[in-house]
């Protein structure tokens, strides 16, 4: 048997501790062993839960424990998480994570940390929530050079997009209706303002082009400002609105990252990703554009990624090592058409 414990009982971690329950035993037959949920850190009270004698407010308890091999951490945030996943990993502790704002501004750090400590950091969960991005970049597609990235990352605005596009539901609302679903982060100005989708965009760049990105180089602009009159506009001229992370490598070396609502073509396949869905396309120099899609956010879909990360801790396969150059890079901005009477950049075609 093994010992973990989860960092956090919110929509994550309470789906992270019920789906170890609803699965287990399939979750023992591919891990070979069966996991127990040990101790569940969170600080606020959860009288009556289910789980309530594994609640605990203390994480030196954790930390001491000896029988604590692997700690999941869906607390989210750069601070407490920060401090947490650092000394665990020092104490020769696994950690998996959701947390794409930790990655994206610590990962080269605590993955180094990791490293020299033995242990694993994973974070499949912290891109597109269910939609397994980070091992097929990693494995899948390690005979290509990544060109080009492009993605619909962010669960809660492409379902407030779709929803005032396509049902005529006002902004507000759809937000309302993404918090209730457990898809907006517990700030949705992160959501909005595209800050979560430029953490994403960042994480997958790193991977793919292996510099240290860091998020604060990056100009983000996200759908606070866009007018139905620019979605209306793009719908005339057989475009769809969505709001996409974007990143490519150029032969010369550079790397250009751009956050931003953009316009799509209808027949490309990301103008067809509605609700929750995310979708990523990424251009391999031999394998061409693969397309990764499904659910980008919510409690069940990320606790699969969170879930299957704790397995691969498990099970004894060692997985690429990831080195990222330290040095932060200097990012430049891609520059793209602008669809005419609107200031959405056009990507996705062909000869972008
Ligand atoms: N708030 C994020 C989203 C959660 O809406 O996509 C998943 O990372």
């Amino acid at each position: 048997m093994v010992n973990i414990a989860v960092l956090g009982y919110g929509t994550v971690g309470s789906g992270v501790v019920e789906l170890l329950e609803k699965n287990k035993e399939t979750i023992k037959k591919n891990a070979g062993k069966e996991i127990n949920v040990k101790y569940i850190l969170d600080i606020k009270d959860f009288n009556g839960d289910k789980y309530q004698d594994k609640i605990i407010k203390d994480f030196e308890k954790i930390i001491r424990d000896n029988e604590i091999s692997i700690v999941a951490e869906v607390i989210g945030g750069a601070t407490v998480a920060y401090d947490y996943t650092k000394r665990l990993l020092l104490s020769g502790i696994s950690v998996v994570t959701s947390n794409k704002e930790l990655v994206a501004t610590k990962g080269a750090e605590l993955l180094k940390i990791a490293k020299e400590n033995k242990v694993k950091y994973l974070f499949e969960a912290s891109v597109g929530g269910g939609i397994p991005i980070i091992h097929p970049l990693l494995q899948c597609l390690e005979a290509n050079n990544i060109k080009e990235i492009i993605g619909i990352m962010n669960g809660t605005t492409n379902y407030i997009l779709t929803k005032m596009i396509t049902e005529n539901i006002s902004f507000e609302t759809a937000l309302k209706q993404a918090q209730e679903l457990g898809y907006a982060e517990s700030n949705p100005d992160a959501d909005i303002k595209g800050y979560d989708t430029c953490r994403k965009i960042c994480i997958l760049s790193a991977l793919a082009y292996e510099e240290d990105i860091s998020p604060d180089n990056i100009e983000v602009k996200g759908i606070e400002n866009l007018t139905l009159k620019d979605v209306k506009k793009a719908e005339e001229k057989g475009y769809v609105v969505k709001l996409i992370g974007y990143s490519r490598k150029s032969d010369s070396g550079n790397i250009e990252i751009m956050v931003s609502p953009c316009a799509i073509k209808k027949d490309n396949p990301l103008a067809n990703v509605n609700d929750v869905y995310n979708a990523i396309l990424v251009k391999g120099d031999m394998v061409g554009n693969v397309i990764f899609y499904g659910k980008g956010a919510g409690k069940f879909p990320t606790a699969s990624a969170v879930c299957s990360d704790i397995i691969e801790c498990i099970n004894t396969s060692e997985g690429r090592e990831i080195n990222l150059r330290e040095d932060r890079i200097f990012i430049a901005k891609p520059e793209f058409e602008i669809l005419e009477g609107t200031n959405l950049p056009i990507v996705g075609e062909e000869n972008d």
